[in-house]
């Protein structure tokens, strides 16, 4: 069953955050499902405007609305990923997502706000959820200043400002985190205290996290050990997200940690089987290592055993 991103957040906020996962392919779609089952978890499926271009948008579509049939129970949202307006348009018209996320975190904060306001007026019109961000996310360098480095984060005060003027549904934050799977070049720390500032300016309203992969340190080492060459790789610890949930982020998002268990999968599968050149073999494997790895995420942001407690609140809501 598709569900706004709004109600899903209406029963986690304060308690656990819900994993968005990023999808580009049947297999992922597969493991996706199966995952989240497994936990028992609700979710939301991220697509971005590369997977929507990748094989065709309606490619993707098709994918969802089949695994909705083949696992009636899951519960999950359809979220556009990074859109700009454009594209948030297509998608919205498309009346397949039920949330999009409009990002104009790269214009200034009245731009972004009328960005984001011509959106939401066009999603809401059309009973469909905008993310919006504010604030850049991004590596910080060695020798960026701390005032610097300050200056990229978001304003607890203007991200109340942002909310009311804009009319978002939920909030993108950034809080020292990056996309990628080089994410901080010293120590791992996301600014909890930015974020719990942020919850005080907007008590009760949905807070999300960008760039929450962790890069396992096992996961780069055995990719290495198969041929790969990734040197330096460190993502955010997995054991932050409930506190940052408790602090309002209902909404995690995880694409690099998926593509990291695809490569190792593939590059294991190939040293190991140099004969082979059948792709369902790999695939496979790579299905039930991505919804092994589905569910254990879900246990670090304590969706993992939800499902049946938002369906009850879903039916009640009815
Ligand atoms: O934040 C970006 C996501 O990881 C999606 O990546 O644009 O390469 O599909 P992509
Ligand atoms: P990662 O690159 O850390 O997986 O972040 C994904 C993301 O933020 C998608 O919007
Ligand atoms: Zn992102």
């Amino acid at each position: 069953m598709i569900v706004t991103t709004k109600k899903l957040f209406k029963a986690a906020y304060g308690k656990y955050a819900i994993g968005a996962y990023n999808i580009n392919n049947l297999e992922q779609a597969m493991g996706l499902f199966r995952g989240n089952l497994d936990s028992q978890a609700p979710f939301i499926i991220q697509i971005s405007k590369g997977a929507r271009s990748y094989t065709h948008k309606k490619m993707l579509e098709g994918l969802i609305r089949s695994a909705e049939e083949v696992f009636p129970e899951a519960i999950f949202a359809v979220h556009l990923d990074h859109g700009d307006e454009k594209t948030c348009y297509d998608a919205i018209d498309s009346g397949f997502y039920s949330s999009v996320m409009i990002d104009a975190s790269h214009e200034d904060f009245d731009h972004n706000i009328a960005t984001t306001r011509r959106v939401v007026d066009y999603a809401h019109a059309r009973g469909i959820v905008v993310e919006a961000e504010l604030g850049q996310l991004g590596g910080v360098e060695e020798h960026v200043s701390v005032s610097e480095a300050d200056a990229k984060l978001t304003n607890p005060e203007q991200a109340r400002e942002f909310v009311q003027r804009s009319g978002c549904d939920s909030l993108a934050v950034a809080i020292g985190t990056s996309h990628g799977a080089y994410k901080f070049s010293g120590t791992q720390a996301l600014r909890l205290d930015v974020l719990a500032e942020t919850q005080k300016k907007l008590p009760g309203f949905p807070l999300v996290m960008h760039g929450s992969s962790s890069v396992p340190q096992e996961e780069v080492e055995r990719i290495n050990k198969a041929g790969g060459a990734m040197k330096g790789a460190k993502g955010v610890d997995a054991t932050q997200f409930k506190k940052a949930a408790l602090l309002g982020v209902t909404k995690v998002n995880i694409d690099t940690d998926g593509r990291l268990v695809w490569t190792r999968v593939h590059r294991e599968y190939f040293l190991e089987h140099p004969e082979n050149f059948d792709l369902r073999p790999p695939g496979l494997v790579f299905m039930g290592e991505y919804a092994k790895f589905i569910a254990e995420k879900n246990d670090f942001l304590g969706s993992a055993g939800q499902l049946e407690v938002v369906r009850k609140a879903l039916a009640e809501a009815d």
